[in-house]
């Protein structure tokens, strides 16, 4: 959960905060009802509630967005902030909305379950001709050269093999994994190619369960290939918006793809990379082949994070969709719980009723009841 100071680090970036601010102004008319998903500690809210709405709904499963109201006492804003500390999926609103203003992009739009987030809301809480803020993400790719990166890959083996010991398929496995920038920032000058975009995200739509599609990378300069970059153009409404292609200061990282050998390139020659995802973002594929000018083939990789993290038969059982589930003795006692809750027992009775069975064992049950409490009461 983000801490309050990072949602002050968030609101640190010009260039959405500038982008999100002159979006509201624009969107939201005097008596506007607006809906903050994912509110934090109030910004948009508290830009809703300046631009003239009658009434802001500040939803976010993080306590901190009780801050919001106080923020709204603190700027001269009244009482228009109404807190919902829940998921939005979990919320019911009194009436329909005019605005959804939200960012649950995590650094990628691709991120947890953003995208039916997105859709749930529009379809429940905004008026026929109701603003969806952002409006679209286009998914960029782009090939770069990144020595540091690779390094960062290469250099972490180098406390097994300085204890005499091999690990290559250690190796090999960090290389079917999805990174992030965020500790070495890529730049403009580590690009091989343009950026081109791989995929349009419309907010409101039913999501797709993954995405998948092939993009041409023409290569503009020169250098050794480390790695497909993958960023965002964000259109927050009409013409706002902003990016975080390499180059750009952004709390947004970008998701580094390495590839599985370094690869000279020179200008001329031709990337062709299928890139597929799960909506989650947390599932990666990538097919990268690049060519010479004259069709000669100078690599052909296939990569996947399913390839960078060792998975048992039993456990790959138990992803497939045709596989029969069965509580185990902890789903039982989760399931009791749950059943228990009908509104009429204290939590406390909850336990007590728990503990008198000694057909089953909690190692917490505590801390057990209350997580089942936080998720799934009201
Ligand atoms: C990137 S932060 C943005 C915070 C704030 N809007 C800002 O700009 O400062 C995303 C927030 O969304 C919240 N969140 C994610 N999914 C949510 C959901 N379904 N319902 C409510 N909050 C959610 C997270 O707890 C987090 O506080």
């Amino acid at each position: 959960m983000y801490t309050v100071l990072d949602y002050g680090d968030m609101a640190l970036d010009p260039t959405r905060s500038d982008a999100y601010t002159r979006a509201l102004a624009r969107a939201v008319q005097p008596g506007s009802i607006v809906a903050d998903l994912g509110s934090g500690t109030g910004l948009f809210a508290l830009l809703a509630a300046r631009a003239g709405a009658a009434r802001v709904y500040a939803i976010d499963v993080n306590p901190a967005v009780w801050l919001a109201q106080d923020l709204a006492a603190e700027n001269g804003l009244g009482d228009r902030i109404v807190v919902h500390e829940a998921s939005s999926l979990d919320v019911t609103l009194p009436e329909r909305v005019d605005v959804i203003v939200s960012d649950l992009r995590g650094s990628i739009p691709l991120h947890g379950d953003h995208l039916s987030v997105l859709h749930d809301a529009k379809s429940r809480f905004l008026t026929p001709h109701g603003k969806l803020l952002p409006v679209r993400d286009r998914l960029m790719v782009g090939l770069v050269e990144s020595p540091a990166f690779w390094q960062r890959l290469s250099h972490a083996w180098v406390g097994f093999e300085d204890r005499g010991l091999s690990a290559v398929t250690a190796r090999a496995a960090a290389l079917n994994a999805a990174y992030s920038d965020s500790d070495g920032p890529l730049h403009a000058n580590n690009l091989l190619t343009h950026g081109e975009p791989w995929l349009d995200l419309e907010y409101g739509e039913p999501p797709a369960t993954s995405y998948e599609r092939a993009v041409a990378l023409p290569v503009r300069r020169g250098g050794v290939a480390h790695a497909l970059a993958v960023w965002f153009e964000a259109t927050i409404l009409d013409d706002i918006g902003y990016d975080n292609a390499p180059g750009t200061l952004s709390v947004y990282a970008r998701r580094v793809l390495p590839l599985a050998e370094p690869t000279p390139v020179v200008a001329g020659d031709r990337a062709e990379v299928t890139l597929r995802a799960s909506a989650h973002g947390d599932r990666w594929a990538w097919d990268t082949t690049i060519e010479s000018e004259t069709g000669a083939a100078k690599a052909t990789f296939r990569q996947s994070t399913f390839l960078g993290m060792p998975a048992s038969p039993a456990s790959l059982l138990r992803r497939s969709s045709a596989f029969c589930p069965e509580l185990s003795p902890r789903g039982k006692r989760a399931a009791r719980v749950l059943e228990m809750m009908d509104g009429s027992k204290a939590v406390a009775e909850i336990l007590a009723a728990l503990r008198a069975d000694e057909s089953t064992t909690m190692i917490d049950d505590v801390e057990a009841v209350r997580d089942l409490v936080s998720r799934y009461a009201r």
